[in-house]
């Protein structure tokens, strides 16, 4: 059987935000499938990174696909900020919103793609209504709030499940691993199900970042 390509979003907020314009122009030579923003608010999780302004000026370096990931307590109140901005896909936590059925609507009506990120402690079953909606969920596999982070190996149980419930339900939305992704991982996580693999510390942490997406874009499924 042919194996799937794994998508690899590496996530800038591993990145040295001083000079993230030639960074993420740098990409560009890269096999990166999408640029992964990390929006953390302070609230929603104890850790403050960037807003739309930032996203806006990335969007001027690069062609590449936006990836947000908004770690924030209101996103519905900001969605419009990152869709002006020039984002392609806006994913938001399943446990920040109450209806999240009307914000995956909003984002989608604007022709922008939308995940629903759902964190370590979170039935991922909760998403299973929303399923056909959506273009993909954000498992997260570490506690959402910084880089660097180990793997949390409760990610394959879950991972497992979200699997079924996509494939019960018909529906082709995409799975993206995000947190603690390494080259020792990476494998075994496209095993469980990943179809994207989000990576901070494993590509900036490197000293060649081109050669770290394409080891991490060569995981295949066994
Ligand atoms: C964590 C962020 C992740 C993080 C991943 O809250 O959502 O996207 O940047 O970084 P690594 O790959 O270093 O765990
Ligand atoms: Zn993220």
């Amino acid at each position: 059987m042919k194996s799937k390509r794994i998508l690899v979003a590496p996530s800038v907020l591993s990145a040295d935000f001083s000079e993230i314009g030639s960074v993420v122009e740098k990409l560009r030579h890269t096999e990166a499938d999408m640029i992964h923003c990390d929006v953390m608010d302070g609230h929603f999780v104890p850790n403050i990174t960037f807003g739309a302004k930032f996203v806006k000026d990335l969007r001027q370096h690069t062609s590449l696909p936006l990836d947000i990931h908004l770690m924030i307590s209101d996103p519905g109140k900001y969605a419009d900020d990152f869709i002006d901005a020039g984002a392609d896909c806006i994913s938001f936590h399943i446990e920040a919103v109450k209806d999240c059925e009307s914000l995956i609507r909003r984002i989608r009506s604007a022709d922008v793609e939308c995940g629903l990120a759902i964190s370590p402690d979170t039935d991922v079953e909760k998403a299973a209504e929303y399923l056909s909606l959506l273009n993909k969920v954000v498992l997260m596999s570490v506690y959402p709030g910084f880089g660097g982070q180990k793997f949390m190996e409760s990610a394959y149980g879950r991972m497992c499940k979200l699997k079924n419930m996509i494939s019960e339900s018909g529906a082709n939305t995409l799975v993206e691993v995000d947190g603690g992704v390494s080259f020792s991982n990476a494998c075994d996580i496209v095993e469980g199900g990943a179809d994207i693999l989000v990576a901070g510390n494993a590509v900036f942490g490197s000293d060649d970042m081109g050669k770290a997406i394409s080891e991490l874009k060569s995981a295949k499924r066994k």
